[in-house]
């Protein structure tokens, strides 16, 4: 489950926002696009499951939560991963950066 903020330009659920004529971008830039913002709500899902299991008082559903973060930090890292090898200049940003 992830929280959104409404109320901008940006849409939710099998629409991502956009800010040109997607029909016109090349599929290469699409699928980047898909990447990063599955990067962001991944990202997102991480900071909502660490808050749960900061203040849930319950043993086991912290461990549940816990696992569940995990989960979603390999998730974070396949998509960074795919996004590496299609992105060489972000890709080289985790070689060099100030
Ligand atoms: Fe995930």
């Amino acid at each position: 489950m992830l929280r959104f903020t409404f109320g901008t330009t940006v849409k939710y659920g099998d629409k991502m926002a956009h800010y040109e004529d997607w029909e016109k971008l090349p599929e290469e830039t699409k699928d980047l696009e898909r990447a990063r913002q599955s990067l962001v709500e991944e990202l997102e899902a991480i900071n909502i499951y660490q808050e749960r299991i900061d203040t849930t008082r319950d043993v086991e559903l912290k461990k549940i939560l816990e696992h569940n973060m995990d989960e979603e930090k390999e998730h974070v890292a396949m998509l960074m991963e795919w996004i590496r090898k299609r992105d060489r200049a972000q890709d080289r940003k985790f070689e060099e950066h100030d």
